[in-house]
């Protein structure tokens, strides 16, 4: 029997990479899943693999998200758990951000988790208990130059998740964050696949290579399931190690303006 048999879970951003390794988990140990995610033929095609829903539907979208939600409850029979974890960045030094960017790296990161929880409390709270968990990353821990709104962001995701847990924990909810390190993804792959960087970010994880979606998707499973059930309010970076050295992904913004302006 699976750790999560039975459980009803919500999974944002799951069409691709570190959501739809987490949501691929879920379903391994138990759990029915519907994929919340901006790419609503992605996010099918995961529910169609998985026997589970979908809806294409941006995080941004308060309104959008609690119905999606609501719909999924009904249909599942309730929700159990929950993964905040749609995200999007991009590079750029701070004076020069475009401001319609900012807000928008901004809102889908934190913005969009806030819609989560908000959609997912009332369900849990009807129903007793669940788990909420929330991708932070280590950049909000100890950001890099390049990603101010990035990093500004995924550190309010923390605060987000302090702050639910502390609101909720007396009424069996949890909600805890996972931030990854360097994971292959649709986000990432771009990057990792230009000049040294898969090397050199090898050579600064101590595990010594970069992270698989399923590598966050475990620890997400953990989570959410009674295994954890005295942890909340915690983020559990999830790095290989890289952050010990301290250097989490510098150098970034040196290597793409350098790349842009280069092209000038
Ligand atoms: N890959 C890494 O190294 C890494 C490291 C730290 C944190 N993260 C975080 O992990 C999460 C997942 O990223 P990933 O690396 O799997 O990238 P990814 O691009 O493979 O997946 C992101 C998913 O989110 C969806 N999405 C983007 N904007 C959305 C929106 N407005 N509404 C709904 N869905 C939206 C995309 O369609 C996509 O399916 C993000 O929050 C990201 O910030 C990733």
């Amino acid at each position: 029997m699976g750790l999560l048999e039975g459980r009803r879970g919500v999974v944002t951003g799951g069409a691709s990479g570190i959501g739809r390794g987490a949501a691929r988990r879920l379903a391994a140990e138990g759990a029915r899943v519907a994929i919340v995610d901006v790419d609503g033929d992605a996010a099918a095609k995961v529910a169609a693999e998985l026997d589970g829903l979908s809806y294409g539907v941006d995080v941004r979208d308060t309104d959008a998200v609690r119905e999606a939600f609501d719909d999924a409850a009904a249909d599942l029979g309730g929700l159990d758990v929950v993964f905040n974890n749609a995200g999007t960045g991009s590079i750029a030094r701070l004076h020069e951000y475009d401001p319609a960017e900012f807000k928008r790296v901004v809102d889908v990161n934190l913005l969009g988790v806030w819609n989560g929880i908000r959609a997912a409390v009332p369900h849990m709270l009807a129903a007793g208990g669940g788990s909420i968990v929330n991708t932070s990353s280590i950049s909000g821990l100890r950001p890099s130059p390049g990603e101010g709104p990035y990093a500004a962001a995924k550190a309010g995701v923390t605060a987000l998740t302090q702050s639910a847990a502390l609101e909720y924990g007396s009424r069996g909810v949890r909600v805890n964050a996972v931030a990854p390190g360097a994971i292959w993804s649709a986000m990432t792959t771009p990057l990792l696949q230009l000049g040294e960087w898969e090397q050199e970010w090898t050579r600064r994880t101590p595990l010594g290579r970069i992270g698989d979606p399923e590598d966050i998707g475990d620890v997400v499973v953990f989570l959410c399931s009674d295994l954890s059930r005295y942890i909340t309010g915690q983020v559990i970076v999830v790095d290989g190690g890289m952050t010990l050295h301290g250097a989490g992904i510098d150098g970034v913004l040196d290597f793409v303006m350098g790349m842009v302006e280069g092209g000038q």
